[in-house]
This record gives structure tokens, sequence and C-alpha cells, in this order.
């Protein structure tokens, strides 16, 4: 786990302030719909995975721990995740609420998320859980592409850019995560499957948890998650 905290987060409830928290399996649409949202709210969409591959590529030494364990597939350790999630939440924009894409994945990120929100940012908590079939999940992973430069995310046979391979809004060439290899899928969803039901246990206990079916074009779960948001 990260360090003693110290409580420089904003003290004091802000009106509809949220912590989202997205969960779901892999490729579930946690990243498209955590962009959406962030959008619709005005809040800042922070994926662990997103900082975790920026500190691979930017070759410091936790990044480059980090991208093996990412490349096998595995998760990485919650001291790593969790100190790099913190000192993300210090930053400014994360005050008036923020989504977490990713984190928390074990019952000791989920804890200290809990300590961190409870002692420093006095955020309602809001856990969504995106459901999607076993089949689709695996052809939205295989078939993802993803814009090096602005990250938006496309699907070569769901969602494909206007010209192919290439970003709608930069105009660069797309690329394929490395761990959207099938051997790594299978890899990533066993890890899933063995931590999701305690992480779902803690927020349905808490009565933080909505459960979203994500069977459904993007933009109707988008609609779909901010009406549930709005009537927490
Ligand atoms: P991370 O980057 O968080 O990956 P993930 O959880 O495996 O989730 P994905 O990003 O693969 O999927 P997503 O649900 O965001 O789906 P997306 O919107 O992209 O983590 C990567 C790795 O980092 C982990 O394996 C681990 O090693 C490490 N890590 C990260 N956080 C960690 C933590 N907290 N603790 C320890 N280790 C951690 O969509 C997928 C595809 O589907 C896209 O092509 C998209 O266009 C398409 N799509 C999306 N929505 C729809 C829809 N409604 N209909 C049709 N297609 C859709």
């Amino acid at each position: 786990m990260a360090g003693e905290l110290r409580h420089e987060g904003p003290v004091g409830r802000v009106p509809n302030a949220y912590a989202l928290i997205m969960l779901g399996a892999p490729g579930a649409g946690k990243g498209t719909q955590a962009r959406e949202v962030s959008q619709a709210l005005h809040i800042p969409a922070i994926s662990t995975g997103e900082m975790l591959r920026e500190a691979a590529r930017q070759k410091t030494a936790p990044g480059l721990i980090a991208r093996d364990v990412m490349d096998a597939g595995g998760l990485v350790s919650d001291g790593l995740v969790c100190s790099i999630v913190e000192q993300r939440l210090r930053e400014p924009d994360s005050a008036g609420g923020f989504i977490l894409d990713g984190f928390p994945r074990t019952p000791g990120q989920a804890q200290f998320i809990d300590r961190l929100i409870r002692d420093g940012w006095h955020v309602e908590p809001v856990a969504i859980n995106i459901s999607v079939d076993r089949e689709s999940i695996v052809k939205r992973l295989t078939g993802r592409r993803v814009c090096p430069v602005c990250g938006s995310i496309y699907n070569i046979y769901l969602n494909p850019p206007r010209l192919p391979n290439h970003c709608d809004l930069e105009g660069t060439p797309l690329m394929q995560r490395a761990d959207d290899r099938e051997d790594v899928i299978r890899e990533r969803l066993l890890h899933y499957d063995q931590g999701a039901k305690p992480l779902l246990d803690h927020y349905r206990q808490g009565g933080h948890l909505i459960e979203i079916d994500g069977n459904r074009p993007p933009g109707e779960l988008t609609k779909a998650i901010l009406r549930a948001i709005r009537s927490v």
C-alpha cells in the first residue's frame, strides 16, 4: 500500500460531486464510458491502465515493472497502483469529483480508496458495474484499436474509424494494445473472474452499486449510466 495518507485533498462536501468507480470485465466498455461521462459531468476520467502504460512508455522504473506484468495479463501490485492513484487525485481538477476507470481491482485497493475518499474528498462514491456477454468481450478486445495521440478508442468490427486504421480526430495510425492478444486476454479474464465478486460485494453491501447491462450501443449505454447516476 502507499504510505501514510496526508489529507491534502479538498475537505468539505461538494454538492452533487461523485467518485464514480467503473467496474466490469476487460473490454466491458469502462474506458469508452468513462470518457463520455467525463465530458457530460465535467469531471476527470482517471484510468490506471492508461497511467501505467504511460509510465511504461516513459520507461520509468515503476513503468518498466508494470509493463512486464501488464503484457502478461497480470495485476500490478496494490502499492504501485495506489500510489499513482493518490498522486493523480491530488491534482486540483479532481476536487469536484472524478471517475476511476480500472481501479479498484482488489479488496486492498477498495479499502484504500474508501479511506482516501472518506478522509479527504467527501464526494459520493458510486460504483457502476458494466456487464457484457463473454463472447462480445473477446470481439471487443481483439478488435480494439486506440489512437496513440488522443486516446480515442475504436473497434475494427463494432466501431470502426472513418478512414481504416486512422484516428477520426488526429488522423494518426491506430495501434493495438500489447495485452489485446488472445493468450493475454484469457489471462486478464481469469484475473477478473477471480477478483470481481469480492469487489462487487463490497460496493453492494455499502449500498453504492449500480448494475448496468452493457450489451447495447455505446451511446445508449452512456444515457443509461447518466440516468442511473442522477437517480442516486
Ligand atoms: P486496463 O487498461 O484498465 O484494462 P482492462 O480493465 O482490462 O479494461 P480494458 O481497457 O481492456 O477495457 P474497457 O472496459 O476499458 O473497454 P473499452 O472501453 O476500451 O488495464 C490494463 C492492465 O493494467 C491490467 O491488465 C493490469 O495489468 C494493469 N492494471 C490497471 N489497473 C490496475 C489496478 N487497479 N490494479 C492492478 N493492475 C492494474 O472497450 C473495449 C472495446 O470495445 C473497444 O474497441 C470499444 O470500441 C468497444 N466497445 C466499447 N463499448 C462498446 C459497446 N457498448 N458496444 C460495442 N463495442 C463497444
